[in-house]
């Protein structure tokens, strides 16, 4: 793994966006794969910055989002189609038609999951894969867990997961319970991964992942096993490495 720790929240930034904006340079029809959460939004917000003043152009790009929440509508205010379209999708020239995220409200949530993997399985693979981490460890929303599954997926969040995504909705119990997510082995088939974590308590989990044992319990720690891994961490999030 390759650790890059900043003092500056302005050179974190400047790091992440670097990477896929060069890559968008050198390949225009990249495949990205994208998170949501606090961790990629400030380069959501440089990327579009960046498209603004014609520096970057996503118009041959192609985008999978690693996970979206079971039962909200897509234009739910905390949906991840909404928080991906108001942060970024709205702001740059990435063609809807290429622009991929799990539907957590499909009839059948087994088929959404099945033609997902088919989609990644034919488009991809994806070049850059940005991730968050949770406190817990969890990539996508592959929660710590005894068994590794290797599809995308229906999973039940976790209370620590919940307490944690309670802070975007006005009471505990409208936070979504369930979530789709891409699985550990689609993350780990991606060609680059750019793991990002900002904050004393992610320190734990950053820590687990890169000293840790290589252990479902801490998905993270299975990037170990990836050979073109980045972590981007401010100082709080890398200091117990
Ligand atoms: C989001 C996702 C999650 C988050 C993680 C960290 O698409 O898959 O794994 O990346 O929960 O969230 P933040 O960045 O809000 O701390």
């Amino acid at each position: 793994m390759n650790i890059l720790t900043f003092n500056q929240e302005e050179d974190f930034v400047q790091a992440g966006t670097n990477l896929i904006v060069s890559l968008l340079q050198s390949n225009p029809r990249a495949v990205l794969g994208l998170a949501t959460g606090s961790s990629p939004l400030g380069i959501y917000a440089r990327l579009a910055k960046m498209y603004a003043k014609g520096l970057v152009s996503f118009a041959e790009a192609s985008s999978y989002n690693l996970d979206e929440y079971v039962g909200l509508s897509e234009d739910h205010p905390q949906s991840y189609h909404n928080f991906m379209n108001h942060n970024l999708f709205q702001h740059i020239d990435l063609d809807p038609s290429r622009i991929h995220i799990p539907n957590g409200n499909a009839e059948d949530l087994e088929a959404e999951c099945q033609s997902y993997d088919n989609l990644l399985e034919e488009n991809g693979p994806i070049d850059l894969q940005l991730l968050g981490i949770g406190h817990n460890g969890h990539i996508g929303f592959n929660e710590p867990s005894d068994h590794l599954n290797g599809s995308t997926h229906v999973v039940d969040l976790l209370d620590e997961t919940l307490a944690a995504n309670a802070r975007f909705f006005t009471s505990m119990d409208d936070v979504p319970k369930q979530a789709v997510t891409m699985s550990v082995g689609s993350i780990l088939k991606a060609r680059q991964i750019v793991l990002l974590a900002r904050g004393a308590e992610k320190a734990e989990a950053i820590k687990a992942a890169v000293h840790g044992p290589i252990t479902t319990q801490c998905p993270a720690s299975l990037l170990q096993c990836h050979p073109n891994v980045i972590l981007l961490l401010d100082q709080a999030a890398g200091r117990l490495l």
